[in-house]
């Protein structure tokens, strides 16, 4: 795969022929009620020039489906870790595929419920509305917990309102879909 475009556009075939094998009853007897919904980024560009990424940054993508943000990060971010965390195997596979294939060294993926990961070594996480409106809470408690050690980043993307009304976070920047005015991009500093 000679860019990220190729990489990309493998995902997009992969996602829409695996998609189509879904079945929501089959996906809920195997991994109980979660959400299933999926969706992935169009703005990584601007998403990655607005994060301050070190050697020692850890970026997490909590439901990261087929890893499009993660592997992005990781193919032009060679020294910094990507960690990502997908319920459903089928998508999770084909990350993995493309780790091997790539022959990527800073990422890492773990098919399971990221409520079950310890992901306290991370600095930013990457959140694009997985989860059912009443599990927000929880992982707000998680995130808190990180957020009590160190001052982390989350970029929400699509369901932000949760984020917003977080006393311990911040909005810094924005990113606004051109078309639907309800899909945002929006990144939050912690002040703890
Ligand atoms: C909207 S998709 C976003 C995919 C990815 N972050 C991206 O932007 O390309 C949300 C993903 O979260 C996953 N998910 C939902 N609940 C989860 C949980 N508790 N643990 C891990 N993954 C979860 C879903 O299976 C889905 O693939």
């Amino acid at each position: 795969m000679e860019s990220f475009n190729h990489i990309s556009n493998f995902i997009s075939t992969k996602a829409s022929e695996i998609e189509e094998t879904f079945d929501l009853g089959d996906l809920t007897v195997k991994y109980g009620l979660q959400s299933f919904r999926y969706g992935t980024s169009d703005y990584l560009e601007e998403l990655f020039q607005t994060l301050t990424l070190t050697d020692n940054t850890v970026f997490y993508d909590l439901g990261s489906g087929y890893g499009r943000v993660i592997l992005y990060g990781a193919y032009h971010f060679p020294k910094v870790q990507f960690k990502g965390i997908e319920i459903i195997e089928e998508r999770n596979d084909v990350c993995d595929q493309l780790i091997g294939e790539l022959k990527l060294k800073n990422i890492k993926t773990y098919c399971t419920d990221f409520f079950e990961v310890d992901i306290n070594d991370g600095d930013i996480f990457y959140i694009f509305n997985p989860l059912h409106e009443a599990m927000y809470e929880k992982l707000l408690e998680k995130l808190k917990s990180v957020a009590s050690k160190k001052n982390i980043t989350i970029v929400a993307e699509s369901k932000c309102d949760v984020f917003d009304k977080t006393e311990w976070l911040s909005n810094y920047k924005t990113i606004d879909y051109d078309i639907d005015i309800r899909k945002k991009v929006k990144f939050y500093r912690s002040v703890i």
